[in-house]
């Protein structure tokens, strides 16, 4: 199975860009599943019903997010829709709305994803790691081998953690949230793919997809400002995983940066 993940789309520059070079690389590289990070894609931030829609419409088989999930009041309706595949972090308080993992179908092979955030300087939320443990006894129940964690926090170290945590246990941990693709995928010793961050799809000049200028003012006063998304030439930030279908092991992964 090969299944392409996307990191966190930012902005409609980001979303115009995923639609100019999404479908050609998905046919060229022979994918069976596409899941993009979308919790930045909605001008301003967070993610809308209309981004949405236009992440699905550029080919996304599932949209995940993260921390920005319910910025937006308008896109409650969609995470409340089965029907929709879009979901928020499984570990969210359990009073928010939304589905935290989904089971994709296709050609007679599943797919498991799962959203989780991270707790090391993030805001508050459940426990990652037993919400981890308790959504796999579901699926392993359900006979799901293949399985894909969106892991989207802050901290290299906890991601790393969980990572190890489930080596052997899913296909692939995928890191989101920084922005920034790290170097570091490999495939762990017990057979899952890892990267501590799967990167941006949004403007290459900018601070995380915000103006430099906002940014740099943000981080040397201190006070609120207001971000604002910059124009220029835009990368989608992804990886390919490759997994043995019938184990669920990762064979290979490997990271783009497609401009
Ligand atoms: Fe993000
Ligand atoms: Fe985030």
């Amino acid at each position: 199975m090969r299944i392409l993940f996307v990191g966190d789309v930012v902005a409609p520059q980001g979303c115009e860009h995923l639609r100019r070079v999404l479908p050609a690389f998905k046919k060229m590289q022979n994918i069976d599943f596409c899941i993009v990070n979308g919790e930045n894609s909605a001008q301003g931030n967070g993610i809308l019903p209309g981004s949405c829609d236009h992440i699905l419409d550029s080919g996304a088989d599932l949209i995940t997010t993260g921390n920005h999930a319910l910025k937006r009041v308008e896109i409650e309706k969609y995470f409340e829709n089965e029907n929709i595949p879009v979901i928020r972090p499984l570990n969210f308080h359990r009073s928010a709305p939304g589905k935290g993992y989904y089971v994709l179908e296709r050609k007679g092979m599943r797919l498991g994803v799962i959203n989780l955030m991270g707790r090391i300087y993030m805001d508050a939320c459940e426990n990652p790691f037993d919400e981890a443990d308790r959504i796999l006894s579901e699926l392993n129940s359900q006979g799901i081998k293949n399985i894909l964690i969106d892991f989207h926090g802050e901290a290299t170290s906890e991601k790393r953690v969980m990572g190890f945590y489930l080596d052997g246990k899913v296909s692939a941990v995928l890191g989101t949230h920084t922005h920034i693709q790290t170097s570091d995928a490999q495939i762990l010793p017990q057979g899952t793919a890892y990267i501590t961050d799967t990167g941006m799809t949004g403007v290459i000049n900018s601070v995380l997809g915000v103006e430099i200028g906002c940014a740099t003012k943000k981080v040397i006063t201190g006070l609120p400002i207001h971000f604002k998304n910059p124009e220029g030439e835009c990368q989608m930030d992804c990886v390919i995983v490759e997994t043995d279908n019938k184990t669920g092991r990762a064979v290979s992964i490997e990271r783009f940066n497609i401009q």
